[in-house]
């Protein structure tokens, strides 16, 4: 695997935090010519409106060497506005960022939106970023054995058909202290591939997230997120959201092109 950080796309990252509350990642790959550049607008069109619908699409425009296939996707647990607004904000972005590419995909952490000039569709991608807290936690054994145990659980949720992707939970790490995590496959994968998405993911927790107090995958094919802090909904009576700052968090790529 190639792990490289770059302050380049930290600097983008910053960017986008003083727009919208999450920090998002972005990659860019693959030139392409203007025939496709007019079905990319006609693409992105289709993926927002088919995503405000129904919380995920994978579709494609145009023709022979001109079609492009997209896919964009809503975290399952986002209200609809939230949904709505951020992929918006993804297709819009996007391209900005990435002009004149055929491969093009964009983070945030209530949506994803990619798209690119050969079918990807059902194919596990863990192609992406890492997001990790600079800090650390004070008890590592009793907590890796708490977050191994719930992300067993929100996994095997995961993969369920009537859960879409989605699977999230709670646990008690001690009297005051709580672990939350989601993870989130793509759609259009089936439960074995999201299963082998997830399972990519968690495998590299000890190498990248270890013993961080928030870690965040950015795959292709899967997103995966735990923190110590309430991030996902619905959020019960006692929680409110916390939006952690983006000089906590570190950018390591991982890309497989
Ligand atoms: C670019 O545009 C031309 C038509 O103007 C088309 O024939 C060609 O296949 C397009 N795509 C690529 C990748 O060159
Ligand atoms: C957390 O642990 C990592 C790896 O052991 C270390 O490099 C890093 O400096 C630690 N962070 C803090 C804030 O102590």
């Amino acid at each position: 695997m190639n792990l490289l950080s770059s302050s380049f796309l930290l600097f983008f990252l910053f960017i986008f935090t003083a727009e919208s509350a999450d920090p998002a990642f972005y990659s860019c790959s693959n030139g392409n010519n203007k025939t496709q550049g007019a079905n990319i607008d006609n693409l992105l069109a289709k993926l927002v409106s088919g995503t405000i619908q129904d919380g995920f699409i994978a579709t494609s425009d145009g023709e022979g060497k001109d079609q492009i296939f997209g896919l964009a996707q809503c975290r399952g647990d986002v209200s609809k506005n939230d949904c709505s607004s951020c992929i918006q904000d993804a297709a819009t972005n996007i391209r900005k960022l990435c002009p004149n590419q055929a491969d093009a995909r964009i983070w945030y952490d209530y949506c994803f939106l990619r798209y690119k000039n050969t079918i990807f569709f059902g194919e596990v991608d863990t192609s992406g970023a890492y997001l990790i807290n600079v800090q650390n936690v004070t008890d590592p054994d009793t907590f890796n054995k708490k977050l191994a145990a719930l992300m067993d659980q929100i996994s095997s949720e995961a993969v369920k058909p009537a859960s879409k992707g989605l699977g999230k939970g709670k646990s008690d790490i001690s009297l005051f202290i709580k672990l939350y995590a989601l993870v989130q496959c793509t759609r259009d994968l089936s439960a074995l591939s999201c299963a082998e998405c997830l399972a990519t993911a968690i495998g590299n927790f000890g190498t990248v997230c270890e013993n961080r107090k928030g870690c965040r995958v950015l795959y292709s094919s899967c997103y995966v997120r735990y923190e110590l802090y309430p991030f996902f909904f619905p959020l019960e009576p006692q929680e409110s959201l916390y939006h952690s700052s983006v000089k906590n968090y570190k950018l390591i790529m991982v890309f497989k092109h």
